[in-house]
């Protein structure tokens, strides 16, 4: 294992899936996390993050000097590397200036963690404290023309700070860097594969479970997918799907999501059709927040009534990843949506929980799906909300609202796939506004609705991009929404990033 020790900065979990991407083990903890919880992880080596603090701050993060005492390899990165020096006995300074961008890296000695191929490289540098002087047994073994000290190494106890970020695409051999620490420094074995990982957790889920029974709540989403496969191969029978219908799903959804679960992978699954149900508990709801309350309550409630009919169930199979279960160190953060995955049911219920996927990062659950043979289109299926369509209709939700919007939406992915796209954009969905407005068609006035249409580049959903989606194809999209999807006579494309604005519309 290698432990990532999180100072705040936005590359955490990139630094953690460059680490896993080599085949190597790791987990994230929080700065504050105890000396004796790092001791009983028995890691192989540490990765301290960036992050936004100086250490001169009074309340600056950082971790228990003990640290450096337990003869464990640890690379710093920009703010971790200036802490390392900080704490060691170096001087970081507080230049007035930031230092922001590409610079090329002056390599001076390349016997541990760098290599001779990496003079003059590119290194992508955002900081604005840097380290002035070392601290004593540290060598300088590399610079750029901005930053005296761009890598030091302390040969003896294992100790590397970097100023630059590896973790990032623009720095040309950050991989190689993480690798050299890795494998040289840690001595990892780089075993840590997919493979294994499926093999490992059937045998857990064996063991664990025995012949009791597993209930699960299946979206057709990634992750309650693989994660239901995955216990399907280890207990068969023994798991029982169900499928709540809520009607927000995009079209033909349930169907195909039925058709591969029930008739593919021949799994006990239940569906229950309760879209009247939830349309009912909608009526003359349109307040964002409230909506999403509604829709979560009530997906609890189906789920409840449908669970009680079953007898002797036990266990309750979630499709929690590594990301909902990561230890932040930044601890702040205003409600902006209320989240709700089919993972959200409620605290009380009396099941005990398994969660095979819960170490893993989203590329990883996807890789897991792979290595399972679940269609690829579930396994690479773009991100979708809980809430589903009910909020990407803005105000009432209605049955004809509904149609209009599964219609367009399911236009808009065509088109997308026609150009190959999909693989480009990170999510692409339409919305239905709810404004009507005036256009003319056949020589008659019409008087209908709008479509817009979101589509955004990001990695984690955090931040997004709008995407450059072609011209002549945004085109051919609006074309054909126009004349294919009756009550709509205008299509809109929506070109804010997040932030300000989020990807979803509510
Ligand atoms: P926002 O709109 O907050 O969305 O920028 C960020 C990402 O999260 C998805 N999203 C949700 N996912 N339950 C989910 O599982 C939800 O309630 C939910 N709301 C938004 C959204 O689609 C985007 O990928």
């Amino acid at each position: 294992t290698i432990l990532v020790i999180d100072f705040g900065g936005q590359y955490n979990q990139l630094i953690a899936r460059r680490v896993r991407e080599v085949n190597v083990y790791c987990e994230i903890l929080p700065y504050d996390v105890s000396i004796e919880r790092i001791i009983e992880k028995q890691p192989k080596g540490i990765i301290f993050t960036g992050g936004p603090s100086s250490v001169y701050q009074e309340n600056a993060p950082r971790c228990d000097k003990k640290i450096f005492e337990l003869g464990i390899p640890i690379l710093g990165i920009c703010y971790g590397a200036q802490l390392m020096a900080h704490v060691l006995g170096g001087f970081v300074e507080q230049p007035t200036i930031r230092e922001y961008g590409k610079r090329n890296l002056k390599v001076i000695e390349t016997e541990n963690l760098l290599h001779s191929n990496m003079h003059d490289s590119v290194v992508w540098m955002s900081h604005t404290d840097y380290i002035k002087e070392v601290p004593a047994e540290f060598t300088i073994t590399a610079t750029t023309d901005t930053c005296p000290v761009a890598v030091m190494e302390n040969k003896d106890k294992n100790f590397f700070g970097v100023q630059f970020h590896p973790e990032v695409e623009h720095t040309q051999y950050g991989r190689d860097i993480i690798k050299s620490f890795l494998f040289e420094t840690c001595k990892c074995t780089g075993d840590w594969t997919m493979s294994n990982f499926v093999n490992e957790q059937i045998q857990l889920v064996k063991d664990k479970v025995g012949n009791k029974k597993v209930l699960c709540a299946l979206s057709g989403g990634v992750d309650s997918s693989v994660a239901a496969v995955l216990v399907h191969r280890a207990i068969g029978d023994n798991l029982t799907c169900i499928f709540v219908d809520h009607g927000l799903l995009r079209k033909d959804e349930g169907d195909q999501v039925e058709e591969i679960f029930s008739n593919r992978f021949h799994m006990n699954f239940i569906r229950v059709n309760v879209q009247e149900r939830f349309l009912t508990k909608l009526q003359g709801v349109t307040d964002p927040e409230t909506k999403r309350k509604v829709i979560g309550e009530e997906f609890i409630r189906v789920f409840e009534d449908e669970a009680n009919k079953l007898k002797g169930m036990e266990y309750l199979l979630q499709g929690t990843i590594y990301p909902d279960v990561i230890e932040s160190g930044s601890k702040d953060g205003a409600v902006i949506k209320s989240h709700h995955n089919v993972g959200g049911l409620p605290d009380d219920v009396d099941f005990t929980l398994i969660e095979p996927l819960r170490d893993l990062f989203k590329d990883e659950v996807r890789a897991v799906g792979e290595e399972l043979g679940i269609p690829k289109d579930i396994v690479w299926r773009q991100p979708f909300p809980g809430p589903g369509l009910g909020i990407r209709i803005i105000g009432e939700i209605t049955n004809e609202k509904l149609d209009i919007l599964k219609e367009a939406d399911h236009v808009f992915r065509d088109e997308i796939k026609n150009s190959g796209l999909e693989n480009e954009i990170w999510q692409y969905f339409a919305v239905l506004p709810g404004n009507r407005s005036v256009g003319v068609m056949g020589d008659e006035r019409t008087y209908d609705y709008t479509i817009a249409l979101r589509a955004v580049t990001s990695t984690d959903g955090m931040t997004s991009d709008w995407a450059r989606i072609p011209l002549d194809v945004l085109e051919r999209i609006s074309n054909r929404i126009v004349n294919e999807v009756k009550h709509i006579n205008r299509v809109v494309y929506d070109i804010t990033s997040k932030p300000p604005s989020t990807i979803e519309w509510e």
